[in-house]
């Protein structure tokens, strides 16, 4: 890097009632110095950004943002593998890789210490596309959500909605490896087509198609055991209805109501919960990060035997950033939503 180079960046133009439009977002390039760095700060680069489901909420007004209002010019935060061109941390030099909540833009200063989301550092063997991909802080979501917080015992029924996308795909062959029944609810018949031919999944929901109740009562006799919940709203609402009793959900994402422009709700009856002896969990991925090396051999194992397919939907150049950031809400992604700068 020169010292004077250009540093493109997308920042919020508007802020969006209910749905998201690429018109929310503006491109700007700015000439960019490398800066001085105070103590514990690094410069990274950033070279390939994670389009994540998230970064919505940070749209928000501040009452309504749970990691932070963007101001209206603000650029916007997401997670991006990056390199380390400049460091005074003692724990990252030049050169390092690394996957941060960094922000849309080429280059940027991150406070490692300060994070929200803590610093996933890459090993040299791993590229960014395996570090965003396969073994993305979504594939560990759907680790850590599975192992650590629904701890299904095999044999018993798990449900997964958003079951074709990132975090979803992953958790319903991980619940399949644990040796459970899984019953996958996604939109469309292609989705659907490949969870059961490539995921193997026991069964699926076309919820654009079919009626969810309907289809979890004819699926589940005795119940689920376990649902992992990334839309939240009817979908939820349905599950919960067809729990098992000691059933457990596990609150990963409520992507559905992310655009609604209202905050998620909870199931109906909550008596039923009660009487049920359920279990409901919320969780967030960086709660883990002193396992990552752990989950990361296992998924990478996995993998390597056959056993866990990840798909990637990778797209190249930094201006279409905030479309594939709208085209998660309309389910248009196939898998893990990359953007290469
Ligand atoms: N807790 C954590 O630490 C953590 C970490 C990462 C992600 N998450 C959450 O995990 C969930 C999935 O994120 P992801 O990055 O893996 O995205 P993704 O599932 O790859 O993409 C989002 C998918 O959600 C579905 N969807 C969109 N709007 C919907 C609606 N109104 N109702 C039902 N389904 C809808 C679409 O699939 P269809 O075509 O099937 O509708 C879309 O493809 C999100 O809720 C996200 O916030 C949580």
């Amino acid at each position: 890097m020169s010292d004077v180079t250009e540093n493109r960046a997308w920042t919020l133009k508007s802020r969006p009632e209910g749905k998201v439009s690429v018109d929310d977002f503006v491109l700007s390039a700015a000439s960019f110095s490398r800066p001085a760095l105070a103590s514990g700060e690094i410069l990274v680069r950033n070279r390939l950004f994670a389009v994540a489901p998230t970064i919505r909420n940070g749209l928000n007004t501040p009452s309504r943002a749970y990691r932070g209002s963007i101001p209206i010019g603000g650029t916007i935060p997401g997670m991006a593998g990056a390199e380390v061109l400049d460091s005074r941390h003692p724990g990252f030099r030049r050169g390092d890789r690394l996957v941060a909540l960094s922000r849309w833009e080429d280059f940027s200063v991150l406070a490692p210490d300060r994070a929200p989301v803590p610093v996933f550092p890459i090993p040299p063997s791993m590229d960014f596309e395996e570090a965003l991909g396969p073994l993305s802080p979504n594939s560990l979501t759907a680790y850590f959500g599975l192992t650590e917080v629904g701890r299904p015992l095999p044999g018993e029924t798990v449900v997964v909605s958003a079951a074709a996308g990132s975090v979803g795909s992953v958790a319903c062959q991980i619940a399949r490896i644990l040796g459970c029944r899984i019953i996958a609810i996604a939109g469309g018949a292609d989705k659907c087509a490949w969870l059961s031919k490539v995921c193997r999944v026991d069964a699926t929901i076309d919820y654009k198609a079919e009626d969810v109740a309907t289809r979890l009562t004819a699926l589940c006799p005795t119940g689920v055991n376990l649902y992992f919940d990334n839309v939240g709203g009817e979908i939820l609402q349905a599950v919960v209805d067809a729990l098992a009793p000691k059933a457990c959900v596990v609150l990963c994402g409520q992507i559905s109501a992310y655009d609604s422009g209202a905050p998620a709700s909870g199931p109906r009856d909550m008596m039923k919960l009660v009487y049920g002896r359920v279990r409901m969990e919320g969780f967030v991925v960086g709660d883990y990060v002193d396992q990552l090396n752990t989950a990361r051999d296992r998924l990478r194992g996995w993998i390597e035997r056959g056993d866990l397919v990840v798909r990637t939907d990778l797209r190249r150049g930094f201006e279409h950033l905030p479309k594939a950031f709208v085209d998660l809400f309309a389910g248009v992604n196939a898998g893990t939503l990359l953007v290469e700068a």
